[in-house]
């Protein structure tokens, strides 16, 4: 079994794993930080992760890759993002896919985010703190959020997180250690099957312009190439270059 340690209240269960990483004698071997509640819960892009006392799954999983190079970081984000994919399909949910890089939504509404912060050493990575946010019983969101949806919002039913924390915790620890069998040419395979907006037009807007694309590729380094349908011409994109525009949708609002 993999250490697991748990707050009723902390921070950000990401914070912490980083200062345990900081300690003088620190961890060697993979550990898990979960929280009920999340005081600043941190997001991508400097956002906050906002979720209901005990309702949820907010977790890191630190993760310590064997001679991985820096260059190839993001198979860690797709191993995560697909072992949240393969928990959520398990659990009867449908309609899951990827939303580049690594959201997890059900159609076309997010269920599941992800902050991944690596520490690396030279051409290496040291320690990858894998932070994961599951909507799991939360039933009601704040008018904030653009569109989050809940496991409970789709089936109706009422899930008991130590189980659904000890399964999803299992496939992430079973697909991180493929990992370092470095089998990333199945990995792009199964995350190009997942990705949302593979050869489907959608809307996407980058540097204030707003076009229809279709996802054509994303390469080891997480780099995205969209077929813009305006202009006929494919571009590369980086995390933060280009979004994908949700359309509105019905919301589940406090
Ligand atoms: C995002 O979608 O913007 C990423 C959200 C990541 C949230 C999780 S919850 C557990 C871990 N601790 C944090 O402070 N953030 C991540």
């Amino acid at each position: 079994m993999i250490k697991e340690q748990k707050f009723k209240i902390i921070d950000s269960t990401n914070n912490e794993a980083q200062r345990q990483l900081q300690t003088e004698n620190p961890p060697k071997e993979d550990f898990v930080i979960r929280a009920e509640f999340q005081t600043d819960g941190r997001g991508q892009r400097g956002n906050t992760w906002q979720a209901q006392n005990a309702a949820n799954l907010t977790f890191s999983y630190v993760f310590f890759p064997l001679q991985m190079q820096v260059k190839n970081q993001f198979q860690i984000s797709q191993a995560a993002a697909l072992s949240v994919v393969e928990f959520l399909k398990k659990n009867s949910i449908e309609n899951v896919s990827i939303k580049w890089p690594n959201d997890i939504y059900v159609g076309m509404k997010k269920i599941c985010g992800m902050l991944i912060e690596n520490s690396v050493s030279g051409h290496y990575i040291k320690s990858s703190i894998i932070g994961i946010g599951i909507n799991v019983n939360q039933s009601l969101f704040r008018e904030n959020l653009p569109n989050p949806v809940s496991m409970t919002n789709i089936t109706g039913k009422f899930y008991n997180l130590d189980e659904k924390f000890y399964e999803v915790v299992s496939i992430l620890r079973q697909r991180l250690s493929l990992l370092k069998e470095g089998d990333f040419a199945a990995l792009k395979e199964e995350y190009m099957s997942n990705l949302l907006g593979l050869n489907r037009t959608l809307i996407y807007s980058s540097s204030g312009t707003i076009f229809k694309g279709v996802i054509k590729d994303v390469d080891q380094r997480g780099y995205i190439t969209i077929f813009n349908e305006n202009t006929l011409s494919e571009s590369k994109y980086a995390f933060n270059e280009v979004n994908l525009i949700i359309p509105e949708q019905k919301k589940n609002v406090q």
